[in-house]
């Protein structure tokens, strides 16, 4: 079910697991000042699925943030064949034979950029995703930088933990590994988010942070 978040934005959560672990995944929408609908890592396209989002708008905007976040892409383009494909550069190159698909960067997209800022985050050699910042809402939106799992079932506990993320927010803890020696990059990324005043942070995974997001997000990158 889409539940709103605010004015102009809403989220559906499904469950979503992955080697066993219980990580759940979330869909964001969200209106754009000219009635097109922004799909961030859209969800199985089912029959309900695509009515409730007609029910919103037109959609003109598939994101696709983040690797793996492509699963349920070809689905999403089937059911709304005239919106425009946003997707990082291994997901774009899957695409790009497509009309209609543009390259995820930190470039400002002219359809959105006086709504949704963005910057590409990258936090070692395999964690690369665009972030985004909703100003209307002052909403952060992830894919995978961030979460926190609360953790139930063994192997969610057993990996999460290990991954650091079992209640509490925080980048899994191999970004820490990968950055090592060389974080210059990952400062200017995490410096760039904290110039957005953010409240809430929306990852795909796991639990929102609801208020003082930018403290948050600071005391989760503290270490680097
Ligand atoms: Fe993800």
């Amino acid at each position: 079910m889409l539940q709103s978040i605010g004015e102009h934005i809403w989220m559906e959560e499904y469950p979503f697991e992955v080697f066993g672990i219980a990580l759940g995944r979330r869909m964001i929408v969200i209106r754009l000042a000219d009635g097109g609908l922004f799909l961030h890592s859209p969800g199985e396209m089912t029959d309900d699925r695509k009515q409730r989002l007609e029910s919103l708008g037109r959609v003109g905007y598939i994101v696709a943030p983040a690797r793996f976040h492509d699963l349920f892409l070809e689905g999403a383009i089937g059911a709304f064949p005239q919106s425009e494909l946003h997707a990082i550069r291994p997901i774009f190159s899957r695409f790009s034979s497509r009309a209609k698909t543009f390259l995820l960067s930190d470039q400002a997209v002219p359809s959105w950029e006086a709504e949704i800022e963005q910057h590409d985050f990258r936090a070692g050699p395999f964690h690369r995703e665009t972030v985004f910042f909703h100003r209307e809402s002052r909403s952060l939106l992830l894919a995978d930088l961030c979460f926190r799992l609360s953790g139930q079932g063994l192997m969610t506990q057993l990996v999460g933990r290990g991954l650091g993320v079992v209640n509490r927010f925080a980048p899994t803890r191999d970004i820490r590994f990968w950055t090592m020696g060389r974080r210059q990059r990952l400062r200017t990324s995490i410096e760039k988010v904290l110039e957005w005043p953010f409240t809430r942070i929306i990852p795909s995974h796991g639990e929102i942070v609801r208020e003082n997001g930018r403290e948050v997000f600071r005391e989760a990158f503290r270490w680097a």
